[in-house]
């Protein structure tokens, strides 16, 4: 009955030619969808590229969001649009009941891009890759080192996902709940980068910790990248204990800083990781998340852990086009050389507006700018009205997560609308100070 409904009122708005105005869509869409997230005026129809369109508006957005640091290819990329397409009219989805080539094949690229990784299970998300992570490390726990009450440690100003235990792992209230009643008993926590205090949450729980679990740049917290010392001291810490290493590197992972994965940065020798996951960028936007973990906790079971749809044969397809991107067109190259363009500009603007802009931090298209006031929402919605999308992380970092692909051209189009933006903020700053 709704369909009918609809699909009346959607013939009869053609016939009588009244299309419905972003605005008119917006409204509708806020009367059926759930209130999770606090959206700009800003409606989507199609994208090419870095650009993202309106087109009921008549309006084009330069996307340095990328679907929050997921489309590395951006929008409409041929090469992603024809494995796809040719993997959806061959097979799309089967079951891991059966042996998917597709999946095996994104696996070997992987685990040869991964020092110390041997084999692979893939979900749809980062926050299934962590879940999986953490019932590896638990199962590890229990069976290698019969510990009775594991304990997993994560960092200060952390983000890991929205399952129940991934927000548990958060080390950040807001997403706890009303009275943290969504958190669960399993972590504990230390601060970033800092190895003393590591080494006292060590203590605080020796020879029960199973693993830490920690993020290469922390991204949603801020844009803070982690420093080498701070890593070797973790693997040094987690190899005293007999505890995994594991590195959550689904914002950071695939290309976006600048090498293959955000640890290639912070650990370098012998030292690895015994567990990586990742996500956002691996299909490119189409869903698909990856646990990789080392010979030495490679426990799980059939029956230990399942998905229906990871790893699909479409959802391979993606990440295939993307490891085929990243293997031969100089993608990684082009992430870090833009990134050091974004760095660059971003600090001479820093240098010009002092008053305004704290700091300026990344590494590769991982970036961020922090003001000395909590209006990185006002400034995203500024550059939002000028055409450019970003994303905040934190109430005073505005994050700059642009497609892998983006060019020079892009990037000082976005410095100077970010530029603009920020002279607007503070003329508006200044006209309430006057009124006051
Ligand atoms: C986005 C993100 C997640 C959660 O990924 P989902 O795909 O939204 O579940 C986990 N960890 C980090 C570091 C992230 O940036
Ligand atoms: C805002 O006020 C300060 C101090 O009076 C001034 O230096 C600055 O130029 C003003 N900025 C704008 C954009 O009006």
């Amino acid at each position: 009955m709704m369909v009918i409904t609809l699909l009346l009122a959607t013939e009869l708005a053609a016939a009588l030619q009244v299309v419905p105005s972003s605005e008119q869509k917006r409204v509708q869409f806020d009367k059926v969808v759930q209130s999770t997230y606090g959206r700009y005026p800003v409606t989507i129809s199609r994208g090419k590229g870095c650009v993202l369109y309106d087109d009921d508006a008549d309006k084009a957005y330069l996307d340095f969001v990328a679907g929050i640091a997921t489309c590395c290819l951006g929008h409409g990329d041929q090469r992603l649009v024809d494995a796809v397409s040719n993997q959806m009219r061959r097979v799309h989805h089967v079951s891991n009941l059966y042996y998917i080539p597709e999946q095996g094949e994104l696996a070997e690229w992987l685990v040869k891009r991964t020092r110390g990784a041997s084999r692979v299970f893939f979900c749809n998300s980062g926050g299934e890759a962590n879940e999986a992570a953490l019932k590896l490390a638990l199962k590890h726990a229990t069976l290698e080192r019969k510990i009775e009450a594991p304990v997993v440690l994560t960092a200060l100003g952390s983000f890991h996902g929205r399952t129940i235990a991934t927000i548990s792992a958060t080390a950040q209230p807001k997403y706890h709940g009303p009275n943290g009643c969504w958190k669960i008993d399993l972590f504990d926590h230390f601060a970033y980068n800092d190895v003393a205090d590591a080494t006292a949450a060590f203590e605080r729980h020796k020879g029960k910790v199973a693993a830490v679990l920690v993020e290469p740049v922390q991204g949603e917290g801020g844009v803070k990248p982690g420093t080498p010392d701070f890593f070797a001291a973790l693997r040094r810490l987690c190899d005293d204990e007999g505890a995994l290493l594991m590195l959550d590197e689904v914002q950071a992972g695939v290309g976006r800083t600048g090498k293959m994965w955000g640890h290639d940065h912070v650990l370098s020798g012998d030292y690895t990781a015994d567990v990586v996951t990742c996500a956002k960028a691996l299909g490119g936007g189409v869903p698909l998340g990856a646990m990789l973990c080392s010979p030495k906790c490679d426990v799980f079971q059939p029956g230990d852990h399942a998905t229906t749809y990871g790893g699909n044969p479409l959802a391979c397809s993606a990440g295939l086009a993307v490891a085929k991107a990243i293997d031969d067109d100089g993608l990684i190259d082009n992430t870090r050389d833009r990134g050091d363009q974004l760095l660059t500009g971003l600090r001479k603007i820093m240098d010009a507006k002092p008053h305004l802009v704290a700091d300026v931090r990344g590494r590769g298209l991982l970036v961020g700018m922090e003001l000395h006031t909590p209006s990185a929402s006002d400034l995203v919605a500024l550059c939002a009205t000028n055409g450019l999308l970003l994303v905040p992380a934190g109430p005073a970092v505005v994050r700059f997560v642009p497609p892998l692909v983006a060019t020079s051209l892009e990037v000082d189009a976005a410095l100077s609308i970010v530029e603009d933006a920020l002279g607007a903020l503070e003329a508006s700053r200044n006209s309430t100070e006057q009124s006051l």
